[in-house]
This record gives structure tokens, C-alpha cells and sequence, in this order.
């Protein structure tokens, strides 16, 4: 038996070290492991950061670099956004030489197909409150009387409230609101909004006219719709039709 050439042997530190770096290579698997299998509530680590994180202040939060404490930078006074210069006060704004305007703007051309639109657009946006017929009984302000958070009264367009606002307030109320009552700038634009003004003058209008005013066929048409067959109060409704009496043509 010869003995191992001692010239010939690995030396022991390279096992050292082979032993070391098998050991060290055990640790990245025993982390991913861990991360596995263990929850964290610290971001996790990135080695790339691609767009994930940007260095950007979110629109909404609070940042101590700015003096009012928020991110968000407001626009220079005197902005105008493209477009949105508005600067005819009668058609935008409803007002002329700062009081609300009693006429429609000269751009506006009162006609047939300017009430069409109005009573169409009148429909989708301000009966749901209003009523068709102005009466402030639409099925929202239905609905919010009997509803847990007390009476919401939505205004009758033709009560002494209703009329008492000139036709440049009018077209403000539709797209700024009033007290309880939304704007609906956003979803109307200004155009359709005068076609609404005409319409909600021709509501007001059609609540106080006198009967001999009205051609002599409508005036029939009118009967027939007061005295239906049946009872006197179902008439009363012209929301409520049925088979044998005559429905508003709405
Ligand atoms: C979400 C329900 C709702 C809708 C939709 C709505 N209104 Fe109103 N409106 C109200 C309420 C409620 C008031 C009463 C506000 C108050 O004085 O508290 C009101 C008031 C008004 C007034 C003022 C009358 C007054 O009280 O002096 C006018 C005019 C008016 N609405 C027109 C319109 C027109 C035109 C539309 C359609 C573009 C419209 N509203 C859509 C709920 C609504």
C-alpha cells in the first residue's frame, strides 16, 4: 500500500473553499423559498425599474414642498383653456352688461326645430326631476319624497318661483345648478341648453295661456284628454294613459 503522493492531493483550502461555496450557494434558493411562502408588507424588491415606480407627485395628495400643502399645482390666474375662452357673455354665460339676459342671444334662432330639440333634451336631462310637465313630479323627485333622507321638493318650473327667473338665469341654472340642483354643463352643451331655455318657456307658457287662444282643433283635442271616458280624476294625470284616453303625444 503506497501512501498518497502528498504533491499529488487537492490542497485543503480549495476544499475549504468548495465547501464554502456550496454552502453560500444555498442560501439564494433558501430565500426565494422563504419568499414564497412568507408574507411582507414592504414593497418588494426591484432590480429594474422600468416605469413601475416613477418619481412623480400623484394628482390629490398632500406634499410639504408647496406652501398650501398640496401636490397638485393650480393653474396661473387668467388660464383659459383652449376653446373655452367664453368670451360672449349673453350666449355663455346668460347675462348682458351683468344682469341675467330677458332675451334669447342673437345667435340662437328661436324656431320649430330649436323647440323640437329642447323638448327632446328636456326629456333626457330635466324630466327625471321636473316631470314632463314641468310640475317638479318627475320619478327621481317621486322616488326622494317618500325616501329615508327626508323630502327633496324639486321646484315647479311654472309656480311663481319657476317664473321668476329671466331667460339668461334660466340657461345658468341648466348648466351651474341651483341650491339643491346639479349643473349640467358638463354633459349639455351650451346650444342644447338655450334649446332647453326654449323649451321650459314654452312649459311655463302652455300653463297660463287662455283657451281662446288655442287653434280650434287642439281645443277639441284638449276636451278629449280633460273628460276621459271614466273617471274625472285619471284625467288629471296626463302621465297616466290608458287604453281609452287619449296620451300626451310625448
Ligand atoms: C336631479 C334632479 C334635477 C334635475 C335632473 C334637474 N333639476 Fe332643476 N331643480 C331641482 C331641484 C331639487 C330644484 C330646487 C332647488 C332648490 O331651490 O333647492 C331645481 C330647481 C330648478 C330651477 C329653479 C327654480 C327655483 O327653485 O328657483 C330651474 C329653472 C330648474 N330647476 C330647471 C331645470 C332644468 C331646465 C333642468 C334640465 C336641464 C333641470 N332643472 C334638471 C332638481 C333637478
Amino acid at each position: 500500500m503506497t501512501l498518497p503522493n502528498k504533491d499529488t492531493q487537492v490542497p485543503g483550502w480549495i476544499i475549504g473553499a468548495i465547501i464554502l461555496i456550496n454552502m453560500f450557494l444555498l442560501i439564494p434558493p433558501v430565500l426565494v423559498a422563504k419568499a414564497r411562502f412568507s408574507t411582507s408588507r414592504s414593497p418588494r424588491i426591484h432590480v429594474f425599474y422600468d416605469m413601475d415606480n416613477q418619481l412623480k407627485f400623484k394628482a390629490q395628495s398632500a406634499n410639504d414642498l408647496f406652501r398650501d400643502g398640496r401636490a397638485a399645482r393650480l393653474p396661473v390666474p387668467g388660464t383659459v383653456a383652449r376653446g373655452e375662452l367664453n368670451k360672449d357673455s349673453h350666449f355663455h354665460w346668460g347675462t348682458v352688461d351683468g344682469e341675467w339676459a330677458n332675451s334669447f342671444p342673437p345667435q340662437v334662432d328661436v324656431n320649430a326645430a330649436l323647440l323640437a330639440r329642447g323638448e327632446a333634451r328636456y326629456g333626457i336631462y330635466c324630466a327625471p326631476c321636473h316631470g314632463i310637465s314641468g310640475h317638479g313630479d318627475g320619478m327621481v323627485a317621486r322616488r326622494t319624497a317618500v325616501s329615508d333622507y327626508g323630502a327633496w321638493t324639486v321646484t315647479d318650473l311654472s309656480s311663481e318661483k319657476g317664473l321668476a327667473h329671466p331667460i339668461g338665469e334660466l340657461f345658468n341654472i341648466i348648466g351651474y345648478g341651483i341650491n339643491t340642483m346639479p349643473g349640467y354643463k358638463s354633459q349639455i352643451p351650451v346650444e342644447d341648453r338655450w334649446a332647453i331655455v326654449a323649451h321650459v318657456k314654452a312649459i311655463q307658457f302652455s300653463q297660463s295661456v287662455d283657451v281662446a287662444e288655442i287653434p280650434a282643433n287642439e281645443q277639441q283635442r284638449l276636451e278629449a284628454m280633460e273628460k276621459p271616458a271614466g273617471s274625472e280624476e285619471s284625467g288629471s294625470d296626463p302621465q297616466q294613459g290608458s287604453g281609452t284616453q287619449p296620451r300626451q303625444g310625448r
